[in-house]
């Protein structure tokens, strides 16, 4: 069980999985072994965050530049993905879990997309929260919001009207960003909504990612001073 337990000030956190193909690597494995091995990963962490507290977790599974991987890489992810929404109905229950799919779902075939809507719409009433960015791209995020907007007949927008349209409108903006891998960018993720994120890269790759690394986040994360623009 957790020792540590968050507060208000960190409501939603999300990772950048990256390193999983280094990880893979470096034990003489395919890729794809990085990614599933990833996915277990993505599974316990997101109980940890649970366990200590935390409402909302959100994680870049694949975005939308992801499709220019080699074909059997891009295929393997995708049988990784259909393998979880098999699990994921019961893991819902079990742990409370409402998951949501940020992207644009219309790429997926008819079979998946059913099941991702199925998940997404049965497991609404649990308290917890969890956004798996999937055929993502922050960009791709405003321009869909912008577009919905202008289909409404609005011909002059603000800020509010903009973050009531990303697939995100159902929880508050990240607090923290982590990113493992080493790699110190943002990969078109949550572009709008981490205008006031803290971020927080470590070299973990990120089937490595255990419970002490995910405190180790939350730590450095209570050790800042957040002050949204004010002094
Ligand atoms: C980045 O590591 C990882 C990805 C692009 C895919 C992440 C996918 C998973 C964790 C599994 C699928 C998740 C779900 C939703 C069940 P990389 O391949 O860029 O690693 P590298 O930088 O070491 O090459």
């Amino acid at each position: 069980m957790a020792n540590i337990q968050v507060d208000e000030r960190l409501r939603h956190i999300a990772f950048i999985m990256d390193g999983n193909g280094r990880w893979a690597k470096k034990r003489g494995m395919p890729r794809e072994y990085g990614h599933s091995v990833g996915a277990k990963t993505f599974e316990r962490v997101v109980r940890h965050c649970g366990d200590i507290g935390i409402r909302v977790v959100t994680v870049y599974a694949f975005s939308t530049e992801n499709w220019r991987r080699p074909q059997h890489e891009v295929q393997a992810i995708m049988t990784i993905f259909a393998e979880f929404l098999g699990r994921a109905q019961k893991q819902a229950e079990e742990y409370n879990i409402h998951t949501v799919f940020l992207g644009d779902k219309s790429i997926f075939p008819p079979e998946i997309r059913a099941r991702m809507e199925a998940l997404e719409r049965d497991t609404a009433h649990h308290p917890l929260t969890l956004n798996i960015a999937i055929n993502y791209g922050g960009r791709d995020e405003i321009v869909h919001a912008v577009n919905t907007l202008i289909a409404q007949g609005k011909t002059e927008i603000t800020e509010d009207d903009i973050t009531a349209n990303l697939y995100t409108a159902h929880c508050p903006p990240p607090d923290l960003i982590v990113r493992t891998g080493s790699e110190m960018r943002l990969s078109n993720f949550l572009l709008w909504q981490a205008a006031y994120a803290e971020f927080y890269f470590c070299d973990t790759l990120w089937p490595d990612m255990d419970d002490a690394a995910v405190d180790a986040a939350v730590e450095a994360f209570y050790a800042r001073k957040r002050r949204f623009g004010g002094v």
